[in-house]
């Protein structure tokens, strides 16, 4: 029996994958190839030694992903798929409620025509929108600022339905704070189209010279140094909470609703001090006006996911910005050759 990973090739995903091998799962990634490389599973194959199955194929269309079903023996999916970012989302929101929501609704088809009735979703932060104080925990309310934010609310609501109306179903939400770093074998990485909107992205292309320097949001919010608070998560140890997710669904039947995160905020300029530091090198920047849709501090209180799950991050800022550096060096055009 196989785990599926919809969206296996992307940043997550890949990580997920090269856990899920190393722990002897059999796997088969499904992806579009629309926001990351076919050379991905040549890195996986390198970092553990196998070669998970793979299809290039879009989800929403159901015929293709009938076909995978047919062919494989799925016992669970773990589903990364998706669109991501905040902004296209708000300039192209129907495209952001087409692919991530249109996708979902075939998958759980499959899902169901199949009897595979176990699911692992990548939720985010986002669904604790903007009025929510920190530390965020699980019973809080949800809502969204953006579109690509709806997506993961909407997707939240139609998971829990889905279980309302067939107890049969076991659901994982996970809902991830900010996921920075890379394996540390420097293969697999984050891997950003044109200009990056993540910070840790950000600070790494100006780190390997492709961008002059970077702006920094905002420097008169109320936190420790004015600059933007957030939960930083090493995508190793983010990986790991896919791996007890899926024991949790396995051994018990409900929607399981998880913060991943590490319960600790770091500001901007903590972070590309410690950046600089790690990895001695200088990041100039300038302080901007504020973005659009921030809030001042996000992040977790971990502790559902360290009673029920047993997972707790065990990697450090320094850990995630000596990851990022060794990944951005040694692939300095992402996957591309040139
Ligand atoms: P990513 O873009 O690197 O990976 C997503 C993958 O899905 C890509 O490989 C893409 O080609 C594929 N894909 C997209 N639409 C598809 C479709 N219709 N059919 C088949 N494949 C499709 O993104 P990521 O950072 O690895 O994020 C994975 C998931 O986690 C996403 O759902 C994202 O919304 C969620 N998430 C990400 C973050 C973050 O900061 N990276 C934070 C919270 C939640
Ligand atoms: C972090 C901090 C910025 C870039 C986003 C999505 C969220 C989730 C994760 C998917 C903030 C500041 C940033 C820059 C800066 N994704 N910053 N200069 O906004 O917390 O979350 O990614 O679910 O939905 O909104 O992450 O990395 O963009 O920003 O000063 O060039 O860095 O203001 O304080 P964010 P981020």
């Amino acid at each position: 029996m196989s785990i599926l990973v919809t969206g296996g090739a992307g940043y997550i995903g890949s990580h997920t994958v090269v856990e899920l091998l190393n722990m002897g799962k059999d796997v088969v990634i499904v992806d579009n190839l629309s926001n990351s490389s076919i050379l991905v599973l040549d890195r996986i194959k390198e970092i553990t030694g196998k070669r998970p199955e793979f299809y290039q194929i879009d989800i929403s269309n159901k015929e293709l992903l009938r076909n995978v079903f047919e062919k494989e023996k799925i016992e669970a999916v773990i589903h990364f798929a998706g669109f991501k970012a905040v902004d296209e989302s708000v300039k192209y929101p129907v495209m952001y409620y087409e692919n991530n929501i249109m996708s979902t609704l075939s998958l759980i088809e499959i899902m169901t025509e199949y009897d595979v009735k176990k699911i692992v979703f990548s939720s985010s932060a986002t669904v604790y929108g903007i009025n929510n104080p920190s530390p965020l925990v699980e019973e809080m309310p949800t809502s969204a600022t953006n579109p690509y934010g709806y997506t993961k609310v909407m997707l939240e609501q139609i998971l829990k339905d889905v279980y309302v109306a067939d107890s049969d179903w076991s659901i994982a939400l996970l809902r991830y704070f900010n996921p920075i770093g890379a394996h540390e074998s420097g293969m697999i990485g984050e891997n950003p189209l044109g200009i990056p909107n993540n910070l840790m992205p950000f600070i790494a292309q100006v780190a390997i010279g492709k961008r002059q320097e970077l702006s920094v949001f905002g420097n008169d919010y109320d936190t420790v140094d004015g600059t933007g608070v957030r939960d930083y998560i090493h995508v190793v140890d983010l990986a790991f909470g896919h791996i007890k997710a899926l024991e949790k669904i396995s051994e018990s039947k409900k929607v399981h609703i998880y913060n991943l995160g590490s319960g600790v905020g770091t500001s901007v300029l903590e972070l590309i001090k410690t950046f600089e530091v790690e990895n001695k090198i200088q990041i100039p920047y300038k302080i901007v006006p504020r973005r659009a849709g921030d809030v001042a501090i996000c992040f977790a209180n971990a502790d559902k996911a360290l009673n029920e799950l047993n997972w707790k991050t065990t990697k450090t800022i320094a850990d995630m910005c000596r990851d990022t550096w060794n990944w951005q060096s040694k692939n300095p055009n992402g996957y591309r050759q040139s």
